[in-house]
């Protein structure tokens, strides 16, 4: 199953896990895939400590980090703004949604002394770059960036440094930019993708992709969760499969124990896109909170970042909530995630996960080669 991105980058299966958590992705670089560590929820000093423990505990092999910056964001014309510059673009009308809501569901506003998640989260150029620095400075094999092609200086910078440039693409449009932009490696992130999504399918986006960029290296992405699935991928030109939701329910995952029960038994049907937590539209499982900011009577989520900043001190309170074991809290709580999660009906260990999908993709191979005779 090696592809030639297998040879660049040093990995036996061209498995790419995306995950927050850094269990996830030293268990699935030391499988033979690639883990890459979502970068975006850490401040640099944390990145810095989730990294150098990836680096003791990968055993050498190759590894990835995920940044954000996205082509478009308010604040990006005057150079990234910071949080207090930002609030004053926060509606009252938004505040006074956001209250209510926790009111009526009973959620308690967070102690004096509990320090505040941050507001915002490194989707700038600023804020990003201060991530893309403290990743530079470990053995990372691949950076991705998702929202836009990553800036010159970057890929310049990673290219100096022998890393592989990725960028998420959700149009064979976008595809072809990132080409021109210098990028390595594609991934196709189809409509059926936990976390920002187009609207164009996988299975007719990653052949697109593929015939845009080539002979550039496409993952597929979106909907994939087993050998079956990425049997599928290969077929339609993909060179490797970009995977993030199924890692969500594993042992090395820290989600939180009410997350994962409402991620087991969720169907392929309870998601929705939604832009209530980033801005951009992102998939998640339909929840008490989708369903409020749909409701034609809200006011419309505010662009990026803005929405985020909006709303963070909300989710924490509502997590908290949920943590202490209200189930009005948990009925509101973000879980982002994509429609695989209908497949995800146990937790088991990232590396047990790993070798099942390769076990099955060689059965569905096979049985595939059988038909031919
Ligand atoms: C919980 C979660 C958070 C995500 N956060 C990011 C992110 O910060 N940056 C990014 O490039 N992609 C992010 N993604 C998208 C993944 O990189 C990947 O494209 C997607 O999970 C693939 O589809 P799948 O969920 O069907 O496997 C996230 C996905 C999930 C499930």
């Amino acid at each position: 199953m090696r592809t030639p991105i297998c040879e660049s980058l040093g990995i036996e299966y061209p498995i790419f896990a995306f995950s927050h958590c850094r269990d996830v992705v030293a268990a699935v670089s030391k499988a033979g895939g690639m883990g890459i560590l979502g970068a975006l929820v850490y401040t640099p000093d944390e990145l810095e400590r989730e990294l150098t423990w990836i680096d003791n505990n990968v055993d050498g092999k190759p590894y990835g980090v995920d940044v954000v910056i996205p082509a478009a964001y308010v604040g990006k014309d005057q150079g990234g703004l910071d949080e207090i510059d930002l609030e004053q673009y926060i509606p009252e009308e938004h505040k006074q949604f956001l209250e209510q809501l926790l009111e009526k569901h009973n959620i308690p506003p967070l102690p004096e002394d509990l320090p505040r998640h941050a507001g915002l989260l490194s989707w700038s150029d600023n804020m990003g770059r201060a991530l893309v620095d403290i990743a530079m400075n470990h053995p990372i094999k691949l950076i991705a960036n998702a929202l836009g092609p990553p800036p010159a200086d970057v890929i310049e910078r990673a290219h100096g440094l022998g890393i592989q440039v990725a960028a998420l693409v959700g149009r064979a449009d976008q595809a072809a930019k990132q080409k021109t932009a210098g990028v390595d490696i594609i991934v196709a992130a189809g409509y059926e993708a936990g976390g920002h999504t187009g609207e164009v399918s996988t299975m007719v986006l990653v052949p697109e992709v593929v015939d845009a960029v080539a002979p550039k290296p496409v993952l597929a992405a979106g909907g994939i969760g087993s050998g079956r699935q990425m049997a599928a991928a290969m077929a339609l030109g993909a060179q490797g499969v970009w995977m993030g939701s199924v890692w969500l329910a594993t042992t090395e995952a820290d989600s939180e124990p009410t997350v994962t029960e409402r991620l087991l038994a969720a169907t392929s049907n309870d998601t929705v896109r939604s832009r209530s937590i980033t801005g951009k539209p992102a998939r998640m499982l339909r929840s008490g909170w989708t369903e409020a900011w749909d409701d034609p009577e809200t006011p419309n989520p505010l662009p990026m970042p803005l929405q985020f900043l909006a709303t963070s001190e909300a989710e924490q309170r509502i997590r908290r909530a949920a943590l202490g074991g209200s189930p009005d809290a948990a009925e509101l709580t973000v879980t982002v995630t994509g429609q695989i999660v209908g497949s995800m009906n146990q937790v088991r260990p990232a590396r047990q996960v790993f070798s099942n999908i390769i076990d099955e993709y060689l059965d569905t191979v096979e049985r595939m080669a059988q038909q031919m005779e």
